[in-house]
């Protein structure tokens, strides 16, 4: 069960950079050319948002009950883990900056249900999405990056 939920924590990573893309391109064309915050709009935030908290969910899991969490600061200590790269990237960046991702996304979809002018839900929805697309891309271990390199997929 655990390698597959690592393979579905793994897999939606690109549903949510595909989801957010979307969202931050159509909240600037919206508010470059002032156009409506549609249903449409609403329905991208809210499923970018379900797909990542279902991320979180398996990752939470994953950290619990997982060797890259707290099994191992619990078999490391934390000092020990906090100088070692690879353990601090899964035992606490990684955890941190998705943590704070998810909290812009979930403010970020918040904004479509408030009352403000469409052009300002645009906006505001915009920079939530970008700031935390930005985090998610430096949070993931992507193959390339020494160490901590996992798979695409
Ligand atoms: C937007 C949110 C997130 C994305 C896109 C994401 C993405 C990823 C990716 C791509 C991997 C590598 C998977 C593989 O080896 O094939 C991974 C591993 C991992 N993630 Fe996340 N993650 C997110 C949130 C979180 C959160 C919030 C936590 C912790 C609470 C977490 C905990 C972990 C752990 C512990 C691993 C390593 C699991 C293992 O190898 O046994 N993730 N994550």
């Amino acid at each position: 069960m655990y390698t597959g939920l690592l393979h579905l924590h793994s897999f939606l990573r690109w549903v949510i950079l595909v989801l957010a893309l979307v969202a931050i391109y159509k909240s600037y064309v919206g508010m470059t050319s002032g156009k409506p915050f549609t249903a449409g709009d609403k329905k991208t935030g809210l499923f970018l948002m379900i797909a990542a908290h279902i991320t979180l969910l398996i990752g939470i899991y994953q950290w619990v009950v997982g060797p890259w969490g707290l099994q191992n600061i619990e078999n490391m200590g934390f000092g020990e883990v906090m100088k070692d790269r690879v353990a601090r990237f899964y035992a606490v960046e990684h955890l941190t900056g998705m943590l704070i991702a998810i909290i812009l996304i979930t403010i970020g979809r918040g904004v479509s249900k408030k009352a403000i002018p469409d052009v300002v839900k645009h906006k505001k929805t915009f920079w939530f999405f970008l700031v935390a697309l930005l985090i998610i891309l430096v949070s993931i271990p992507w193959p390339f990056r020494t160490g901590i390199a996992r798979p695409w997929f």
